[in-house]
């Protein structure tokens, strides 16, 4: 099964569309956001200095993050990895081409979700997510259809990420164009990157990325 990144700024729908291949396609979402949000309420020494960078906006430091990566690709068996938000620098990039390689698998495509910035405002601003399943919801876009109730698990855990605010999404699209992008040129130079148009709607997106892993 391919293994995939999807690459853009925070805010581009790579959660929401690695979620959907999730369901669509039983694939394996591997977010470090997510696993970094999971060590914050650890509670331990790491996890406070990880929760004090993430509400900055800045970066984690790669050490960690490529130690969460092996530790799922060690756990996870098979393929079909769809890596979202990871990796973010050339130095994870190259870590994860090691990765891959020690367990004889390939990376097949990277799916760069292009935006634009004043759109990652209002979608940043206006995100909240199931603190039980993980959807992502949208407060104009897509919001629950019942009020203060998960449309999929039927929580009322619904929760706002400390840095979905104006001045975190400065700092996190500052991280994102110094150390990030860079990526796009080193995967083109591989012939690897792909790129779809993320402002489309919700599903165009999705049917892009799907006819890219059907090529
Ligand atoms: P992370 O959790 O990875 O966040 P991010 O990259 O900033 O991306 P987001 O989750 O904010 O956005 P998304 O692209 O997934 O958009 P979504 O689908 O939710 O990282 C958080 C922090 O962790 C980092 O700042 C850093 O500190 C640390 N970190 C993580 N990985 C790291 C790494 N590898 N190295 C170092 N540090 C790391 O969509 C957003 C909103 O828009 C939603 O409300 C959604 O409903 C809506 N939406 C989505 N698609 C559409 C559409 N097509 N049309 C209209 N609305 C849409």
């Amino acid at each position: 099964m391919a293994n995939i990144i999807l690459l853009g700024p925070p805010g581009a729908g790579k959660g929401t569309q690695a979620k959907r291949l999730v369901d669509e396609r039983a694939m394996v979402q591997l977010s470090t956001g997510d696993m970094l949000r999971e060590a914050k309420t650890s509670g331990t020494e790491m996890g406070k200095l990880v929760a004090e960078v993430m509400e900055r906006g800045q970066l984690v430091t790669d050490e960690i993050v490529i130690g969460l990566i092996e530790e799922k690709l060690a756990a996870e068996s098979g393929g079909g990895f769809i890596f979202d938000g990871f990796p973010r620098t050339l130095k994870q990039a190259d870590a994860l081409a090691a990765l891959l390689a020690r367990t004889g698998q390939t990376l097949d495509s990277v799916i760069e979700m292009q935006v634009d910035d004043a759109a990652l405002v209002a979608r940043i601003t206006g995100r909240f997510t199931c603190g039980a399943c993980g959807e992502v919801y949208h407060d104009v876009t897509r919001p629950t259809k019942v009020d203060g109730t998960c449309d999929v698990c039927g929580s009322h855990d619904l929760k706002r990420r400390a840095d979905d605010n104006a001045d975190a999404l400065k700092t996190r699209l500052m991280e994102y164009y110094k150390k990030t992008s860079p990526l796009i040129g080193y995967y083109y130079a591989k012939g690897q990157l792909e790129s779809v148009d993320g402002l489309a709607e919700m599903d165009a997106v999705g049917e892009a990325i799907a006819k890219i892993l059907d090529k």
